[in-house]
C-alpha cells in the first residue's frame, strides 16, 4: 500500500515560491494501476517526483507498505528506489552513446546481479519489447518508438513492486504507443506490480483500476474501483 498523505510542494522562495502541489492525500492497493491526469503544468510530473523520492516534499508524507520514503536520508533514498521501484521517463536515463544492452543492464548494476543472471535478464527484457535484434546497436541509432521501447526495457528488468510512467505514449505513434501500454499492463498483472502513470491518454486512464485528477496542483477527484480489486494479493 502506498498512502501519499497531505503531501504539499512549493518551488522557489519568496516573490518566486509557486505552489506545485497543495494538499495532496490518497492510499493506492498493492498491485494497481492508477493514471494520474490533468492539464499541463497540473503538477503530475512534481507528484511522481516527490512520491518517489527523487524530489523532497515542503511537507506531508509518502508512505510505502509503512516505509516512510520523505523521512529517508538521500542515500537510503536511492536503496529504496533501487530495490522497489523503476522509471520511464520520456527518453530520461537513456545513455545514447551505450548499446541497448547496456543500457538495460545498468539499473542492475545498482541492483548488485551476478553478471551471467544480468545478461539473462536483460536479454529477456529487450525481448519483450522486441529489440532484442538490437543488442548491440547504440540507443541514439533507435528510433523515438524505439527508444521509449528501450526504456520501457530498462524499467522492467528488475522486476519491480512499482513502475512509475511520465507519459510514456507521449511522442509516439499509436501503434507504438500502444505497444508499450500492453507492456505496462502484462507487467502489472505478471508481477502484481503497482503501474503508477501520468497520462493524457484517455483510452490509457480508462484501463487503471483508479483515477486521479488533478489541477492546479490539488486533487480535482480521484476515480476508485467500485468493486474489491482484481483477485490479486494484496
Ligand atoms: N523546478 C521547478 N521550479 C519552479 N517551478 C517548477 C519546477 N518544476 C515545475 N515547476 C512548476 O510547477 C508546476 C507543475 O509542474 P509539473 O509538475 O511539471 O506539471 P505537469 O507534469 O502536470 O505538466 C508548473 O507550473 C511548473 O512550471
Ligand atoms: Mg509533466
Amino acid at each position: 500500500m502506498i498512502e501519499v498523505k497531505q503531501l504539499s510542494k512549493v518551488y522557489g522562495k519568496k516573490d518566486t515560491a509557486f505552489t506545485a502541489l497543495q494538499d495532496v492525500s490518497f492510499s493506492v492497493p498493492d498491485g494497481s494501476t492508477v493514471a494520474i491526469v490533468g492539464k499541463s503544468g497540473s503538477g503530475k510530473s512534481t507528484l511522481m517526483h516527490v512520491m518517489s523520492g527523487l524530489d523532497h516534499p515542503t511537507s506531508g508524507s509518502v508512505t510505502f507498505d509503512g516505509k516512510v520514503i520523505t523521512d529517508m536520508k538521500p542515500k537510503e533514498a536511492d536503496a529504496f528506489r533501487a530495490s522497489e521501484m523503476s522509471f520511464i521517463f520520456q527518453a530520461f536515463f537513456i545513455e545514447a552513446n551505450r548499446t541497448c544492452m547496456d543500457n538495460v543492464m545498468l539499473p542492475m548494476e545498482i541492483a548488485k546481479t551476478t553478471r551471467s543472471r544480468r545478461q539473462q535478464k536483460a536479454e529477456k527484457a529487450l525481448e519483450a519489447v522486441e529489440l532484442l535484434e538490437k543488442r548491440d546497436t547504440k540507443a541514439r541509432n533507435l528510433s523515438g518508438g524505439q527508444k521509449q521501447r528501450l526504456a520501457v526495457a530498462r524499467a522492467i528488468v528488475n522486476e519491480p513492486k512499482l513502475l512509475f510512467a511520465d507519459e510514456p505514449t507521449g511522442n509516439l505513434d499509436s501503434v507504438t504507443g500502444d505497444r508499450i501500454v500492453s507492456m505496462l499492463f502484462e507487467l502489472n498483472k505478471k508481477l502484481s506490480s503497482t503501474l503508477i502513470v501520468v497520462t493524457h491518454d484517455e483510452e490509457l486512464a480508462k484501463k487503471c483500476d483508479m483515477r486521479i485528477h488533478i489541477k492546479d496542483g490539488k486533487i480535482r477527484s480521484i476515480e476508485e474501483p467500485k468493486s474489491t480489486k482484481k483477485g490479486g494479493k494484496k
